[in-house]
């Protein structure tokens, strides 16, 4: 019918494939594709029955979400999925790879559903802050029930086919050729003489209204404080299947999804899904051959090596652990057990799988057995001296053209790299803590480490299934960089008037998990300190310096492992409490100084740290640190705990206004002028009328 959905008539059956790489996307031209296709059905007398089919690796996954937020061009996906639900003629889908959103919808727009067996199901549409919007509110409800749907649409979580089939979203599973068999049930249906079965006629699902309704209250409630719209929206669409007649429902699903889609809600959690594809794009892959690792060394068996060693052994890549010492490493390998332990007592893995990965381990205290392995991570303790001897020894036993990458977190990766004979193989990867679990891993490129590295470390990231993020050589890369930017404006307010109580509920309040006090109450005070003193000989002494934190550390306060830091903690708890004589050094610091303290609202506590972050970030941006705005929303959001919602320093910029921020950064310049100052960017942007996503390329 045109580029994207063929037309053809095999047996009486027409046959419409659709074909829109790479993952079949329901942008304009398939929607206006199907559309004709399934009125020439409807209209030749030849066809009896009609399969709808996708080539390629899935069936849609889903509206094409670069149209969103855009004037839509018609038809739009709901008239499509109407249109082929009232056809005339039965219409059968057959779905493998991943039915998502209107992929999903136009499956249940068919009369009857095949699936292959390893086909997926599911309504993710609230992962980007809007609703199906195809009819899916509407039809899962008809055919499953409250619950189930729910679950579907408030989950965002796909399903398996064999839990589809059980639910009756699907009526056969295929284990052969799924066209072959859609082919045959398609044609059996005509020969047999079946008429359509319009899904927005079946009730199995309303067939117990109290039990519906019961589903509808409970789930409304659980709702009823998110963050975004569409959770509240799903629940009230769902809500009317069973009460309004099918086209009122219909009506009501769309002007939810309307409302929802140009939220800013919405518009963020787009940011974060193409952030995170875009943040995988960098110069190094163009033209890059990529070096081959299919063995990893881990230097040093803490809780850092341990974790990353897991993460390659999940990946199924055999890894040689290596500890100074036998003590050392016995430790090492009982937490890689215990890490595996934990994952078979939750039913994550099986105890086969956990045997096999644990296989792939070897342990050693000699680092001559890293001489045959093809890429090396050292994760030992964060001073330069232990990491220069490290690599010097790595130098000296790996084989030409391995890689050596380095877990440090904030020291410099060219005086690293300079220390040795191969400088253009060393590259940076700093993982986040448990390395298992958090999902970034940036990439920290030196000056002398070749392309093909950087390329290799990007692919290797996603056969280990991190989020990769390109950075450049400074102190804390992105991530830390931001980090440090955010604990500053915190301190400031600290020392002017805030109390961490106030400072973490703000943040909190804003959507981290946990505010920044707290998090460094869990992480340990100790390691912002160290950072601190080896900053101390290059510190400019007019800069504003906040010693609070020195002050707990000096004190023996290094957070929850010591049972107080910022906040104070009952034995054994890590809920912490206010701890006066906190308040009381804090008071002591401000009399010290002359500060009369001033409250703050959570308001301007959000918006300081918020401005702090962005304006870092645009530093990173002129250094070169960042490649684009949204790398550093990847990093804040799969790293930090930023709430994807917000998308992100950068992106939240831009949602609240350039010249919003920039002049609240002006007016607090003299409170800390080298702190405050806004970074050049903002005025060259604001000048043209630019955002910070103007940055982002694509
Ligand atoms: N609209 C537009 N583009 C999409 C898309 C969509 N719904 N889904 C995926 N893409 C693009 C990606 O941006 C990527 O483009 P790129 O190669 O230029 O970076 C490409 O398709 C491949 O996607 P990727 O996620 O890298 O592949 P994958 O194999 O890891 O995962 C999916 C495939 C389908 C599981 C995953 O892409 C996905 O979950 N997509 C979103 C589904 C969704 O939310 N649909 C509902 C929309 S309402």
């Amino acid at each position: 019918m045109n580029d994207h959905v063929t037309y053809e008539v095999q047996d009486g059956v027409a046959v419409l494939t659709i074909s829109h790489p790479p993952v079949n996307a329901l942008s304009f031209s398939v929607r206006s594709g199907l559309l004709e296709a399934v009125e020439r059905a409807d209209a030749d007398p030849t066809v009896r029955s009609v399969l709808i089919r996708a080539a390629g690796r899935t069936f849609p996954a889903g509206a094409d979400v670069r149209e969103f937020g855009k004037p839509r061009a018609k038809p739009i996906l709901s008239t499509v999925v109407a249109r082929i639900e009232t056809l005339s003629k039965p219409v059968v889908a057959a779905v493998h790879g991943t039915a998502l959103g209107g992929g999903f919808e136009i499956a249940l727009g068919a009369h009857y559903r095949l699936a292959a067996r390893s086909a997926r199901f599911g309504l993710p549409e609230v992962g980007l802050g809007v609703l199906p919007g195809g009819g899916g509110t509407q039809r899962v409800p008809r055919l499953v029930g409250a619950g189930p749907a729910l679950d579907l649409m408030l989950s965002g979580k796909p399903i398996s086919a064999e839990k589809a089939r059980e639910l009756g979203l699907v009526d056969v599973l295929v284990d052969g050729d799924l066209e072959a068999e859609g082919l045959v049930f398609a044609r059996n249906l005509a020969e047999k003489g079946d008429p359509p079965r319009p899904t927005r006629d079946r009730r199995e699902g309303f067939a117990d209204p109290a039990a519906y309704q019961a589903e509808i209250t409970a789930r409304r409630a659980k709702v009823a404080g998110s963050p975004i719209e569409a959770p509240r929206k799903i629940v009230d669409c769902v809500e009317a299947a069973m009460l309004l007649p099918f086209e009122a429902g219909i009506a009501m699903e769309r002007a939810a999804f309307d409302d929802c889609e140009n939220s800013d809600g919405a518009r963020a959690l787009r940011h974060a899904f193409f952030a995170e594809r875009r943040a995988a794009k960098v110069p190094e892959l163009e033209g890059a051959s990529l070096r081959e690792v299919n063995t990893i060394g881990v230097v040093g068996a803490g809780t850092m090596g341990t974790g990353i060693a897991v993460v390659c052994l999940d990946a199924g890549i055999p890894v040689t652990l290596v500890e100074r010492d036998d003590a050392g490493l016995i430790r090492g390998v009982e937490r890689i057990d215990a890490i595996y332990e934990r994952s078979v007592a939750k039913g994550r893995i099986d105890a086969a799988t956990r045997d096999a990965r644990m296989g792939l381990l070897t342990g050693t205290t000699r680092m001559e057995d890293l001489d045959a392995v093809d890429l090396v991570i050292e994760a030992v303790f964060e001073e330069v001296s232990v990491k220069e001897a490290v690599f010097a020894q790595l130098d000296q036993v790996m084989k030409p053209g391995a890689i050596l990458a380095t877990n440090t977190s904030y020291l410099d990766i060219n005086a690293l790299a300079a220390t040795i004979s191969r400088p253009q193989d060393v590259v940076g990867y700093h993982f986040f803590s448990p390395a298992n679990i958090m999902k970034l891993l940036e990439i920290v490129v030196a000056d002398k480490t070749d392309p093909d590295v950087v390329a290799t470390g990007f692919a290797l990231a996603r056969k280990l299934r991190k989020v990769p993020v390109r950075a450049g050589v400074t102190d804390g890369f992105i991530g830390n960089r931001i980090l440090a930017a955010y604990r500053l404006a915190a301190d400031f307010m600290l020392e002017d008037g805030a109390t961490p109580a106030q400072i973490d509920a703000a943040m909190r309040d804003y959507g981290f998990p946990v505010g920044p006090y707290q998090v460094l109450d869990i992480a340990g005070l100790d390691i912002s300190w160290a950072r601190r003193k080896r900053l101390a000989a290059t510190r400019n002494p007019a800069h504003r310096y906040v010693a609070i934190g020195d002050h707990l550390c000096e004190r023996g306060w290094l957070g929850q492992k010591t049972g107080r830091g910022y906040y104070l903690y009952e034995a054994g708890s890590r809920v912490g409490t206010e701890d006066p004589e906190v308040l009381e050094i804090i008071a002591k610091e401000r009399a010290a100084k002359g500060i009369s303290p001033r409250d703050f609202s959570a308001e301007e506590i959000q918006a300081r740290c918020l401005g702090a972050m962005a304006n870092e970030g645009a530093r990173l941006l002129e250094e070169g640190v960042a490649l684009r705005p949204s790398d550093i929303d990847v990093v804040l959001l799969f790293g930090y705990g930023f709430p994807r919602w917000r998308g992100g320093p950068m992106m939240a910029a831009d949602l609240r206004g350039l010249v919003t921020v920039e002049s609240e950064l002006k007016s607090w310049i003299k409170e800390a002028p080298e702190f405050w100052t806004p970074a050049p960017l903002w005025d060259e942007l604001i000048k043209n009328g630019r955002h910070f996503s103007d940055l982002n390329g694509d």
